[in-house]
């Protein structure tokens, strides 16, 4: 019925309509890239036209409205146009950033917080948003880290398809749900040397096996929308690339989607070198399977000709004009243009304490407990003096994160505050900034794309102020880390370490009390080499969004039980970057007396907190792991059960994690794959019994044959509580 509709309303239009359903411009609203030519007044005469599909960057009911109005009064076939925001970890109510999010390894609080952002932006006249990112993204180095679900591919597929189902829910037409955009397709986390926007080298193997799995994973899923990408893949621009785009995505894996540029891409394949200039820019880009551009304005000037000169078809147009009729049918707006534009919704839904509950809930199961040496944490309330110190101790801005969509400067609670909401007045807390970790230029409502990186390095003036602090308290709370805006796009470093006076400070404090628990604050796996051989506490706490103070008191205090796992590899030097878990074995992976091996001679090769790792304040024990057979033909299961106990002495929950090894392929496979995972609850000395079915969605991969399947022999099998699991079994495949 959707496709008689879209007909109907194709068949009605002109080319120059049809091109423009194809434009996507950002409004004169905080624009996300470099700024474009065009002014405001050309936009507002191609809206008027009808010569624009979706505009993005405009926000509230109010100015969503007006635009809308603008197509409505004057555009001759009235085609409503589709409103996008770059909603990543909330609209107003701000979760914690998504690669944080990633570390609760808990599905139903990743959806809840995927459906709030939802809500909160369709009440505010919003349908589209750019999330989820599913770059598989393995450099500490790279500054949209943050963004993603971390280094594993099974991991970004299952956390990406929660969140686009969090998002889209099951109605696009709900007045509570969002399109999603599968993002950035292809291999843009794979940039060289962790450089943002960098070339990507990578060949069949890798991007079949480890970077396409999650953006298959969300077409099956239905996301409405993909986004492609910066870089390029071995020589080809993604934004210009046919056989992502038309062969694997539209063709092989028949999605109807609809595919938007990233902000100027198209334009950009001219700096890349495969465009001559903008108009070969738009044949490439269209050719490719490019459908909508955004802020290239390479469609809207070139199109037309490129169809007189016979280098793009009517029917490519038509194919992607298609695309972006049915999402608009799917969202309703042809039924109702102002259907999300309620000021009463607005007001009521946005920012609700309800919303904010769900916020603190979903932090404090981000959060992951790295070292409790002596087991420091949890505090007790009744503690007679606690130092909250550093530069992020009373921060109420960088927890929000960067894409932080309308959340508002200086919002978030405050550790600071936290501690103070959670403790009696019989505690005395004594708080030090210490030292400074601001950019200078970033005032409130600042466009922080145009602001670089830069820290005070001179002033330490308030290291005597942290010092005293230290000295007369009982336990020192040091909140170090990255400013929010040292992550996301364009954040590339080389130096994932404390920066400005951060380490200064941290020696400093150490010298005075010894009792420290770093409450650690970040978007990318940071170097913890020195703090975690002089600390005994480290509290991994991301950038945990609005309700970031009281979700790290609640942990700190002992009311939630820590749960959360890396989702990501933490180093011990940036040197060993990129740093992933699930690496191959190489031909010299190890030697006792030699140094010819596979390694590195100033540092270690292992992560010094790897993948899936993170503590409790209980134990947790792994016995009697089974498999029902120790031998399958190509498609048959295997059954695992293995016992998990609470060995400690508190209810806790675990992250039962399950890694597989296929031990020889036609291509050489990875020593461990994540393959399953179960966060289960347990109370003090209870055992459950966690089973798992092994089949052929866990052995197969893109084989030399260039074909998933699997292939027959050998596979060890691991299950544990991190990716260095030991309890091991190990089965044929006939
Ligand atoms: O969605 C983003 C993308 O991830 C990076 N470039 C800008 C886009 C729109 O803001």
């Amino acid at each position: 019925k959707t496709e008689q509709k879209v007909d109907s309303v194709l068949a009605l239009m002109h080319l120059n309509e049809k091109i423009g359903q194809l434009v996507q411009y950002s409004g004169k609203w905080n624009a996300t890239g470099p700024s474009s030519t065009n002014g405001d007044q050309h936009k507002l005469e191609k809206l008027k036209k009808g010569e624009v599909g979706s505009m993005l960057n405009i926000t509230s009911v109010a100015s969503i409205r007006e635009t809308q109005k603008i197509i409505m009064e004057h555009s001759r076939l009235k085609i409503p146009l589709i409103f996008a925001y770059d909603v990543i970890h909330g609209y107003k109510t701000i979760f914690p950033i998504p690669l944080g999010e990633t570390a609760s390894w808990d599905l139903e609080a990743i959806k809840k917080s995927s459906e709030i952002a939802a809500k909160e932006s369709a009440a505010s006249g919003l349908n589209w948003t750019f999330a989820p990112m599913i770059d598989v993204s393995r450099d500490a180095r790279w500054g949209r880290s943050m963004e993603g679900a971390g280094e594993d591919p099974y991991l970004n597929s299952i956390v990406g398809v929660t969140r686009i189902q969090g998002l889209q829910g099951d109605d696009l037409s709900s007045v509570n749900t969002v399109a999603a955009c599968a993002k950035h397709f292809a291999g843009y986390g794979f940039g060289e040397a962790g450089r943002d926007y960098n070339t990507v080298n990578i060949g069949d193997n890798e991007l079949h096996n480890t970077i396409l799995p999650p953006f298959k994973a969300a077409a099956e899923a239905g996301v409405a929308t993909f986004m492609n990408s910066f870089n390029d893949i071995d020589g080809i621009p993604a934004t210009g690339h046919k056989g992502l785009q038309r062969d694997i995505l539209k063709r092989e894996w028949d999605w109807k989607g609809l595919v938007v540029s990233d902000w100027g891409s198209i334009g950009e394949m001219q700096a890349h070198g495969y465009a001559e200039d903008k108009k070969h820019a738009a044949e490439i880009a269209l050719n490719a399977g490019s459908d909508m551009d955004m802020e290239s304005y390479a469609y809207e000037a070139h199109l037309e000709a490129l169809l007189n000169e016979k280098k793009v078809t009517i029917e490519q147009i038509d194919d992607a004009v298609k695309r972006v009729l049915r999402l608009k049918f799917d969202m309703g707006l042809f039924d109702d243009p102002y259907k999300y534009c309620n000021e009463e919704r607005e007001k009521n839904e946005v920012y609700t304490p309800e919303n904010l509950a769900i916020a603190r809930d979903v932090a404090k199961k981000s959060i992951v407990l790295l070292k409790n040496e002596n087991q420091t944490l949890p505090l007790l309330k009744t503690v007679k003096s606690i130092a909250v110190i550093g530069p992020l101790g009373n921060d109420k801005d960088t927890p929000l994160g960067n894409w932080r969509g309308k959340g508002e400067y200086n919002s978030a609670i405050s550790l600071l505050e936290g501690v103070k909401n959670a403790v009696g007045n019989t505690t005395t807390i004594n708080y030090a900034k210490g030292v400074d970790l601001t950019i200078p230029t970033l005032e409130a409502g600042a466009n922080q794309f145009l602001h670089p990186l830069k820290f005070n390095t001179t002033d330490k003036s308030g290291i005597a102020e942290a010092v005293a602090a230290a000295k007369k308290s009982d336990v020192v709370l040091l909140a170090i880390g990255e400013n929010a805006f040292q992550t996301g796009e364009g954040r590339s470093q080389t130096n994932i370490g404390f920066l400005g006076l951060q380490n200064e400070l941290l020696e400093a404090v150490y010298k005075v009390n010894k009792n420290i628990v770093v409450i650690l604050m970040n978007g990318r796996p940071m170097d913890l080499s020195r703090v975690s051989e002089i600390v005994p506490t480290i509290l991994e706490c991301w950038h945990l969004g609005s309700e970031t103070g009281n979700a790290i008191a609640d942990v700190v205090f002992g009311d939630y039980n820590p749960s959360g796992k890396l989702p990501v590899s933490f180093p011990h030097h940036v040197g060993q970057e990129p740093l992933y878990y699930n690496q191959k074995n190489t031909g010299r992976p190890y030697s006792k007396n030699h140094v010819t091996f596979s390694g590195y001679r100033d540092a270690p090769k292992a992560a010094l907190y790897p993948f899936g790792f993170g503590l409790s304040y209980t134990t947790f024990s792994y016995a009697n792991l089974k498999l029902n057979t120790h031998e399958i033909a190509i498609n048959g299961e295997i059954n695992l059960s293995v016992e998990v106990t609470n060995s400690g002495d508190r209810a806790g929950e675990e992250v039962v994690q399950l890694y597989i090894r296929d031990l020889v392929g036609s291509l050489v496979r990875p020593i461990k794959e994540l393959k399953g995972f179960e966060k289960l609850m347990l109370q003090p000395g209870e055992t459950k019994t966690v089973t798992f079915t092994i089949g052929s969605e866990m052995l197969q991969f893109y084989t030399a044959n260039k074909i998933w399947e699997v292939e027959p022999g050998k596979f060890n099998v691991w299950v544990g509580g991190d990716s260095t699991a030991k309890l091991k079994e190990t089965f044929t495949v006939k």
